[in-house]
């Protein structure tokens, strides 16, 4: 089966291109199941329930969070009423919302799991015991995993301590795509970040003149979004459903679908 992970999607510029192109481009590469990361679709910082249903109505099975899961204040309705939209399994258990959604398509049954990472980010629960937590009692064909993390190293460990649990573990968070993808020793299907959805000149999806003030005077600012061409980032994986085989994993970063 071929499974698009969608990065970050930032504000209404990253939504709309998602919007318009998803259709398009699921039929260009074929694919069968759609993941993409929304903690920042709405307005930079967060998600609502309209986004969120337009962005499945759409062609996105599932949704992500991250770090910004919270920022917006419809965010109990839409964990709570939204099983396709999933948090990081590793905030507390009293949190809103599920970690993971599990689907039988007929021909194969698909978990997607949602885990963050602790280097210069919130002090959760540790990810690897989570996750741990999560694989020990569900059943699935294709297990996925969005890592949600800063770091390289970070995301490696974690991506190798799973090596072999997991079919597919692809990072989120950084907004910046990386070249790395491969296939791990034990089998599991790898990228460090997919990358961002959003305006490219910017700094994060972000007005690139208010991020260098913040780095500049130290002081921290209201975010607002860029203005300007939008770029898609993500990553397609073909994945035998049967034998968990990785045929092949491409990088997708375009401004434009034929
Ligand atoms: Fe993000
Ligand atoms: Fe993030």
């Amino acid at each position: 089966m071929r499974i698009l992970a969608i990065g970050d999607i930032v504000a209404s510029d990253g939504r709309e291109f998602v919007y318009n192109n998803l259709g398009r481009i699921r039929k260009k590469y074929n694919i069968d199941y759609c993941i993409a990361n929304g903690e920042n679709s709405a307005n930079t910082n967060g998600i609502t329930k309209d986004i969120a249903e337009t962005l499945i109505e759409c062609g996105v099975d599932v949704i992500t969070m991250g770090n910004h899961t919270f920022a917006n204040k419809e965010y109990s309705a839409v964990l709570e009423d939204m099983p396709r939209v999933i948090r990081p399994g590793n905030y507390p258990s009293e949190t809103e919302g599920m970690p993971y959604y599990i689907e039988e398509l007929g021909f194969a049954k698909i978990a997607v799991i949602n885990m963050m990472g602790r280097v210069h980010m919130e002090p959760l629960d540790c990810p690897f015991r989570a996750t741990e937590k999560i694989l020990d009692k569900i059943d699935a064909d294709i297990i996925v995993i969005d890592f949600h993390a800063e770091t390289t190293s970070e995301k490696l460990a974690y991506a190798n301590y799973f090596d072999g649990k997991a079919n597919i573990i692809f990072g989120t968070h950084t907004h910046v795509q990386t070249a790395d993808e491969h296939v791990l020793p034990k089998g599991t299907a790898y990228i460090t970040d997919l990358g961002m959805t959003g305006v490219r000149d910017s700094i994060l999806g972000v007005k690139k003149e208010i991020i260098m003030d913040m780095y500049y005077t130290r002081k921290h600012f209201r975010f607002e979004k860029a203005e300007g061409e939008v770029w898609f980032s993500g990553c397609v994986f073909d994945i035998d459903e049967k034998t968990g085989k990785v045929n092949g994993i491409e990088r997708l970063n375009f401004n434009s679908i034929d």
